[in-house]
């Protein structure tokens, strides 16, 4: 058994610092900020000519971001997806190391208002940005019955995805679902309260989450906005909290750092040049994080490292 970590510090968080090998005088980026558990350990490394580039999706976040790191010289905030690194200006300069912490943060699963939570009753809402796109009840609201079931099952592996969605579809013909107890009882309802320990409308709200927030789009999208932007000896960290995010994350990595399987149909076979390094494949929290921090136990992290590309 490794080292106790203790549970007020972010996930997995000496193995975010070192894969990320912070430089002193490096420029670094934080794209999910959340509470900045790891930007704080960043901060920590950085010198003064060191640069620390936050960004989150939540005003919330970067209202947190603004009173904790505003007044440090070394640090810019951005309010906006990942996705988008590249468009901001800071990041032109290119990255020493680029950090993805995936998924939702304990104060939106929390806070009952922000209609995450299927175990408190709030808005059925579930955006990370409550100023863009639709909320969940906008999009159950107008989705249809196979959409919300591809949903469901694609993002949820939820077995009972059909039924789920035909009750949706049925059940918003007499009124608007618009409270998260409203979906989470409906769900109860058809997948009924098996005692394995979840509630039975997880694998639900989880779809949901991922679908309203565009999330697997975005990572796609972020991870190759951040190799664009890393310099050589660049690190790369993500860490993910299931298995559709870190399949995603393997394939990226995988096709940048290991040729394809020859084919032998193709006589000429282009040379293949590796853009990646993939530093210790997928790594997992120790057991004492775990029994400090039960979320740790589906994180996995994956690090890459940037190399020189030969002109
Ligand atoms: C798991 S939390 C990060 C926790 C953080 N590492 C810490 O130490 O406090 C994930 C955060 O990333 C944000 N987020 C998720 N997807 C995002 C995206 N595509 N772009 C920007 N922020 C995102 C969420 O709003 C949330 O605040």
């Amino acid at each position: 058994m490794g080292t106790t970590t203790p549970s007020h510090l972010p996930v997995m968080y000496a193995q975010v610092l070192d894969g990320l090998r912070i430089r002193p005088d490096g420029r670094y980026l934080d794209g999910t900020f959340g509470r900045g558990g790891h930007a704080r350990g960043v901060l920590e490394r950085l010198g003064d000519g060191g640069r620390l580039l936050l960004m989150d999706k939540d005003p919330e976040a970067i209202a947190v971001a603004q009173a904790g790191f505003g007044a440090d010289a070394r640090v810019s905030l951005y309010r906006g997806s990942f996705a988008d690194l590249g468009v901001w200006d800071e990041t032109t300069a290119g990255l020493d190391g680029v950090l993805f912490d995936l998924g939702v943060s304990s104060p939106q699963l929390d806070e009952a208002r922000r209609g995450f939570s299927f175990g408190k009753d709030g808005p059925l809402d579930m955006r990370m940005d409550p100023d863009s796109g639709e909320s969940a009840a906008e999009w159950l609201a107008r989705a249809g019955e196979a959409e919300i079931a591809d949903v469901l099952w694609t993002y949820g592996e939820e077995r009972m995805s059909r039924r789920i969605a035909r009750a949706i579809v049925a059940r918003r013909a007499e009124a608007p679902l618009v409270r998260t107890a409203e979906l989470a009882d409906l769900v109860a309802g058809i997948v009924g309260r098996r005692d394995t320990g979840i509630h039975p409308a997880t694998r639900s709200f989880q779809a949901i989450r991922i679908h309203v927030n565009r999330e697997l789009a975005d990572l796609e999208d972020g991870l190759a906005a951040a190799h664009a932007r890393l310099k050589p000896g660049g690190r790369l960290v993500v860490i993910s909290f299931h298995s559709l995010e870190d399949r995603i994350v393997k394939q990226f990595i995988n096709a940048r750092a290991k040729a394809p399987p020859g084919n032998r149909r193709m006589p000429v076979a282009e040379a293949f040049a590796p853009t990646l390094r993939d530093i210790g494949g997928a790594r997992r929290a120790d057991a004492g994080e775990i029994a400090a921090n039960p979320r740790a136990r589906s994180a996995v992290l994956r690090v890459a490292e940037r190399l020189e590309v030969a002109a």
